[in-house]
């Protein structure tokens, strides 16, 4: 999907405010945050989803760049020393290290109320769907969704590791941005209501094993190959897959819930679609 994460690289850096508008070292921020770097699954799978019930990719760029702001958000929160406390994030120093805590806070919250804006005018296949857009990505960002996942993976670091906090953690923090990215992928295709279904479906079974696999690439790659620090989540206590399952077991519950999207691909009839690249890609991955 090259030709399409350029397309997303170019909207974003042709919409984020530029650097020389007032305060310049707000701007550079969240540039930083967002652009030159990652890989920009999010917005990815919401061009997907929109390709995937029949919408062009010009009506979803910026409803799906959107979802790429709260994450780049969330990235920025989750990095602060009163979060993971990390040094590196995308083979770079973290926001806070580049451009200090103050600014990397405000450049979070700036990203995070810019997404708004950009899911309510974003241009779709059915104009009178954006706010079906804007109410997706308040209910999975917020406070049961995105937030209060982070919420208690930092509650219960340093706790004896529970599959049922790791379920609720890995569900709220990871798995519904990404069901959010593909549903609002959809809405802004316009998709039926059968088939926003089918995508909540796969995006719940892409998170849990996108997030399986973050936690068992910070036990067995590089700081170098994931471009942040190696081995945080041992060190914190953090409740991950590995210190449920352990490696191969986790590996295992990866791969069951990316068969789970791949069947749900199968019943929509989307497997030659995109987004059964992107599970591919999401399952073997290195970084
Ligand atoms: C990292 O997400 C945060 C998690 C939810 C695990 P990504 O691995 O998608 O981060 P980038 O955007 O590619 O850097
Ligand atoms: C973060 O999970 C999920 C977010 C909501 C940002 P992690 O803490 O595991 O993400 P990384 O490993 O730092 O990217
Ligand atoms: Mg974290
Ligand atoms: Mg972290
Ligand atoms: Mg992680």
């Amino acid at each position: 999907m090259q030709k399409e994460k350029i397309l997303i690289e170019e909207f974003l850096d042709k919409e984020l405010p530029q650097e020389n508008l007032k305060p310049e070292v707000l701007h550079k921020a969240m540039r930083y945050a967002v652009l030159g770097g990652g890989k920009k699954l999010r917005s990815l799978l919401a061009v997907s989803a929109c390709k995937a019930v029949g919408g062009i990719v010009d009506n979803v760029l910026q409803a799906g760049c959107a979802v790429e702001l709260i994450h780049s958000y969330s990235l920025i929160h989750d990095d602060l020393p009163c979060m993971d406390d990390d040094d590196l994030r995308r083979g770079k120093p973290t926001c806070h290290k580049k451009f200090g805590e103050t600014i990397a806070l405000l450049a979070g919250d700036a990203l995070l109320t810019l997404a708004f804006e950009w899911a309510s005018k974003a241009k779709t296949s059915n104009p009178n769907r954006n706010s079906e857009i804007t109410l997706e990505l308040a209910k999975f960002a917020g406070h049961c969704g995105m937030v209060g996942g982070q919420v208690v993976d930092i509650e219960v670091t340093g706790a004896i590791p529970s599959a049922g906090n790791l379920r609720f953690i890995h569900q709220h923090k990871t798995a519904d941005l990404i069901t959010a990215a593909v549903v609002i992928g959809g809405i802004a295709g316009n998709a039926s209501e059968k088939q926003i279904e089918f995508l909540r479906t796969f995006g719940i079974n892409l998170g849990l094993a996108f997030q399986y696999i973050d936690d068992i690439l910070d036990c067995t790659e590089s700081s170098e190959m994931i471009g942040k620090t190696a081995g945080k989540d041992v060190a914190a206590g953090k409740t991950t897959a590995v210190s449920v399952f352990g490696i191969e077991g986790a590996k295992e519950i990866a791969e069951k819930h990316k068969t789970m999207a791949i069947n749900t691909l199968i019943d929509a009839g989307w497997e030659n679609s995109n987004l059964s690249e992107i599970s591919e890609f999401v399952i073997g991955r290195s970084f």
